[in-house]
């Protein structure tokens, strides 16, 4: 890790205060919004410094937080207690996580949000250490700077990654991997038939913004995974996904099976307890989206208004196209 080149290399972008991160960009790909010419000599050549920001990007940006992102903006994080960034709407497990963000919680909650929160919505982990140390000297290096929205492309290749190998059954029985998905982007959304309230909110909202789509829709595989395997049969999965938007696929499998899509999607969920021996279920609420290729683009979140959503989809199967 070349410190001094990353410090740099953000300080050069501040001073010329025109590199922005493209956030939510659903291509999947870093673009720098420019305003005016990059002077060569201050920008690392893309090819050979993989942007170590970008996965976290989709999701978040270092700036005044002018554009609604499923994350809170990461400007100034250190020493600012976790889950208070003003106007942002937190987990109440981050809120009243107790944690005040310097380099070891940072480090800590990086590397695997889930166990330092269990039930944060920040669904991202697993950066390798040096990626790690790396990413906060350069937060910070950006929240320092005059300009803290200007941001750069550095260091080593992301090696974040959402979704993998999977093997599970649909409603009719019949096993569905990973790789049935390919070929369409993908909307994945994780729950079960007994949740209360996310859930169906979030499966209606699915089932609206198809219709909206009109014919795109069939361009997109919208799929239900249960994360209650030991309620949700297929059969069960069946009735339930009928109030919804028929093309919607539910999967279920076994407890080993369904762990591990979660554990790809870095989808977080546990039983609670509850009253004669019932039981609901806590679970990461974010619909992913995936390209037609299986890799993560972004997400959908129960925050935004339909509108929003709707344009990640018409770009996300436009982008397939
Ligand atoms: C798919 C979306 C997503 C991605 C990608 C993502 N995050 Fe997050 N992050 C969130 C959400 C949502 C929260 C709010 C969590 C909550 O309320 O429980 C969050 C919270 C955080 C927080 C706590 C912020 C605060 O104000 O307390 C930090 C730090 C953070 N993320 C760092 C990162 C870093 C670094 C990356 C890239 C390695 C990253 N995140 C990638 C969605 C994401």
């Amino acid at each position: 890790m070349n410190w001094i080149a990353l410090v740099a290399t953000v300080a050069a972008a501040a001073a010329i205060g025109v590199v922005r991160f493209a956030g939510n960009d659903l291509s999947g790909t870093y673009r720098p919004k420019t305003d005016a010419p990059i002077a060569p000599p201050t920008m690392p050549p893309p090819e050979t410094f993989a942007a170590i920001f970008t996965p976290c990007a989709h999701c978040h940006e270092i700036g005044a937080g002018a554009r609604p992102m499923a994350g809170p903006p990461l400007t100034g994080i250190i020493g600012r207690k976790a889950g208070s960034y003003p106007g942002y709407p937190y987990s109440q497990a981050l809120r009243s996580s107790g944690l005040t963000w310097n380099d070891a919680t940072l480090a800590r909650f990086i590397a695997d949000p889930q166990a330092v929160v269990p039930g944060t919505r920040m669904i991202f982990g697993g950066l390798p250490k040096g990626d790690i140390a790396a990413l906060i000297s350069f937060i910070k290096a950006a929240s320092a700077a005059p300009n803290a929205s200007a941001a750069a492309t550095i260091l080593s290749p992301s090696t974040l990654a959402i979704g993998g190998p999977f093997e599970l059954i649909d409603t009719k029985g019949r096993k569905v991997t990973q790789n049935d998905l390919l070929g369409k982007p993908s909307a994945l959304f994780f729950g079960y038939t007994n949740c209360p309230d996310v859930c169906p909110t979030t499966l209606a909202e699915l089932t609206r913004l198809m219709k909206e789509l009109g014919p795109d829709a069939n361009r997109l595989n919208v799929v239900f995974v249960t994360i209650d395997p030991a309620r949700d049969t297929a059969a069960e999965l069946a009735t339930y996904l009928s109030s919804f938007d028929p093309r919607i696929r539910g999967l279920t499998g076994t407890d080993a099976q369904i762990a591990t899509i979660a554990k790809a999607y870095h989808v977080y969920y546990a039983r609670v307890a509850g009253e004669g021996g019932n039981y609901s279920m806590d679970h990461t609420a974010t619909v992913y989206l995936m390209n037609a290729k299986g890799g993560f683009v972004g997400t959908l979140s129960t925050e935004e208004d339909d509108r929003t959503s709707l344009a990640k989809l018409q770009r996300l199967v436009r982008a397939a196209s």
